[in-house]
């Protein structure tokens, strides 16, 4: 974390805003220098006309539409976020962009389904205002190139992607342009990783894609962005070698800071699964050259916000102090204020997004009750249900029995999850498989609810009649279908095997 040290400035601003009853703190004198080495971008820049405007970002949304059911952190989820931009949140107008690995979820298994996914994602961030996107490695899974740059909104950027035929595949950057403030974003992608993906796109080098991008850039903008999914040390090394961004936003790194600065440009990381916004108050008042200062207490803007929000259009003497104080602190100064925002609980509620939300999950039951409700391909067996392994594996049955896997479906009727297709798929045996469970009657939700025995082994009707029929080994990559870092966050295979399978020996 290199934010900036608090000094006097801040604090005159803080009192002055804390201080609501008293009379206003006289304005306070500009603020000294940090004390830190001053690089030159540590020195006050050519004082411009201030201006306002706030930043949202999300990333590593990997397709998550709803606060996951974690046992930790069940936040997120697009209509919390919407209910978060609906309340005055920052300065000036609100730009929300999404650095991208945004489209596809780990669970969703066929190519078709993740389009699906892909296309709801893209729809539901459009409507709760995202304004531009960066796809990433994983985003490649959901979309191609191709039908990604043919959606409209959120616009797709990408300075780094090509075709394999080294044609542009997406516009390198855009001008956001919102109440009279305009934003420059330049796209930066990761090069994916895997024959598959990394065959639908060349990757050009970041630097040098981001310097031609900003070239290309209008020069009368409030402030330059690069957003993206690139690793670590290339947006540092675009930070330390493309002078002119003023921020930099992008998914999360392998680090644990969700913020850094590399030669004065702040690089805002965002948070896993959208369960987090980062809100990026800003108050420009120097050249839009200059990067973006982060100031190290969120609550002073904050305080700021609600003044505002409360005086309405009237001026107030505690209200007067703040701005006054505000001015003079960033005076030649490109100021942020960072807070990261957790969508949680206090943000349920009704929202617009809803509506769009509840037609995805209604076509995915339907769609399940349909796949479930097929025989499966010839040469492939269909699903039994732990009841009929009894007779004949008892002791393994009774084992399983007392493993967490028989109240997985319990878990659901506790959060009132259970029609609910973002949960099933691993709260159940078979979802949409053909011979598991679809259709949700009494029957079927007997017959399959928790994680079965063919959850791991594999569909075996037929067994042990039909020789054909074998369960396949139990690998690690079993779990991980549910056990993903999301839902799953501790798992490990040697801790985790141990304790619930049919083998697990802890019969009380
Ligand atoms: C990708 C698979 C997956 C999805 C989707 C999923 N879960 Fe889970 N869930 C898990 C796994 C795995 C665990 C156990 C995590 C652990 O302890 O490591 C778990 C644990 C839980 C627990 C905690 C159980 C306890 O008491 O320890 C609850 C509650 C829960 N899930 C509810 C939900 C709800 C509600 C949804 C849908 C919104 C959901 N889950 C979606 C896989 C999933
Ligand atoms: C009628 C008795 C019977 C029933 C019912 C039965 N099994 Fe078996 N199972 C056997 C026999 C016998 C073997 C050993 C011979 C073989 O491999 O077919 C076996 C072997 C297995 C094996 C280890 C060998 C392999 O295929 O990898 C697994 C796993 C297994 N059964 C799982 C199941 C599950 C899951 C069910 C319920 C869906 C089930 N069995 C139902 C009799 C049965
Ligand atoms: C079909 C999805 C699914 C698969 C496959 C699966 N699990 Fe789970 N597992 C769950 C869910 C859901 C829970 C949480 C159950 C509950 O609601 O309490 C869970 C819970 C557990 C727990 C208890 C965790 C705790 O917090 O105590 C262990 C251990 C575990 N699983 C191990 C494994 C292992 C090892 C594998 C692979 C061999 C595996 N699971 C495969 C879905 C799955
Ligand atoms: C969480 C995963 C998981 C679940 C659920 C599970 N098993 Fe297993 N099962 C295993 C593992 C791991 C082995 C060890 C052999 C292997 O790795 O394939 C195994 C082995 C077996 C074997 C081979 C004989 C033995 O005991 O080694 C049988 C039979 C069997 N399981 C039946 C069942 C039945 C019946 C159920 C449901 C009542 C069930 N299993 C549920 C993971 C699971």
């Amino acid at each position: 974390m290199a934010r900036l040290q608090s000094h006097t400035g801040f604090t005159a601003l803080a009192l002055a805003l804390g201080a609501c009853e008293r009379p206003p703190a006289p304005p306070p004198a500009l603020p000294p220098l940090p004390e830190r080495a001053a690089s030159a971008t540590e020195v006050l820049g050519e004082p411009r006309p201030q201006r306002e405007l706030s930043l949202v970002l999300t990333g590593d949304v990997r397709g998550e539409i709803e606060p996951c059911g974690c046992p930790t952190l069940p936040f997120g989820g697009f209509e919390r976020r919407e209910r978060l931009l609906s309340r005055p949140i920052g300065f000036g107008p609100v730009f929300q962009l999404d650095a991208g690995e945004l489209l596809t979820r780990g669970i969703s298994s066929t190519g078709s389904d993740r389009e699906r996914r892909a296309r709801v994602v893209l729809a539901a961030s459009a409507q709760v205002g995202v304004l531009a996107w960066v796809p990433g490695p994983s985003d490649l899974l959901g979309l191609s190139p191709a039908q990604m740059a043919a959606i409209p909104s959120p616009r797709a950027l990408s300075a780094t992607w090509l075709s394999p035929a080294g044609e542009p595949l997406f516009p390198a950057s855009t001008v956001l342009e919102q109440e009279g403030r305009r934003v420059g974003i330049i796209g930066l992608s990761a090069a994916p990783m895997g024959s598959s993906l990394s065959g639908q796109v060349q990757v050009r080098d970041p630097v040098e894609a981001a310097r031609e991008a900003l070239a290309e850039l209008p020069t009368d903008l409030d402030l330059v962005i690069a957003l993206g999914s690139v690793a670590d040390e290339e947006a540092d090394r675009v930070a330390r070698e493309v002078p002119g961004i003023g921020l930099m936003m992008t998914t999360a790194g392998r680090g644990y800071t969700d913020v850094r600065a590399v030669a004065g440009v702040p690089i805002i990381e965002s948070l896993d699964r959208g369960r987090y916004a980062q809100v990026l108050a800003t108050r420009l008042g120097s050249t839009p050259d200059r990067p973006v200062e982060l100031h190290p207490e969120p609550a002073t803007w904050r305080s700021l916000v609600q003044l505002r929000s409360q005086s309405g259009a009237a001026s107030t003497p505690a209200l007067d102090g703040a701005e006054a104080a505000l001015a003079s602190l960033a005076s030649g100064r490109n100021l942020g204020w960072l807070e990261t925002r957790p969508l949680a609980q206090d943000l349920d509620g009704p929202t617009r997004v809803s509506a769009l939300l509840g037609e995805f999950k209604t076509t995915v039951l339907n769609e399940a009750a349909a796949r479930a409700a097929a025989p499966p391909p010839p040469a492939e067996p269909g699903y039994a249900t732990a009841a009929s392994c009894t007779s004949c594996h008892t002791t393994q049955f009774a084992r399983w029995s007392f493993t967490d896997h028989t109240r997985a479906w319990q878990s659901l009727v506790e959060r009132q999850a259970t029609a609910n297709p973002e949960c099933l798929p691993c709260h159940t045996t078979g979802f949409g498989q053909p011979g598991g469970i679809g259709e949700l009657t009494t029957a079927s939700v007997r017959a399959f609810k928790g994680v079965q025995c063919e959850a791991c082994h594999g569909p075996m009707r037929g067994h042990p009649d039909d020789p054909r029929v074998q369960s396949g080994p139990v690998t690690v990559e079993r779990c991980l279908v549910c056990h993903d870092e999301a839902n799953s966050p501790e798992f490990d295979w040697a801790s985790y095997l141990p304790r619930a399978t049919c083998q697990t020996e802890s019969l009380p």
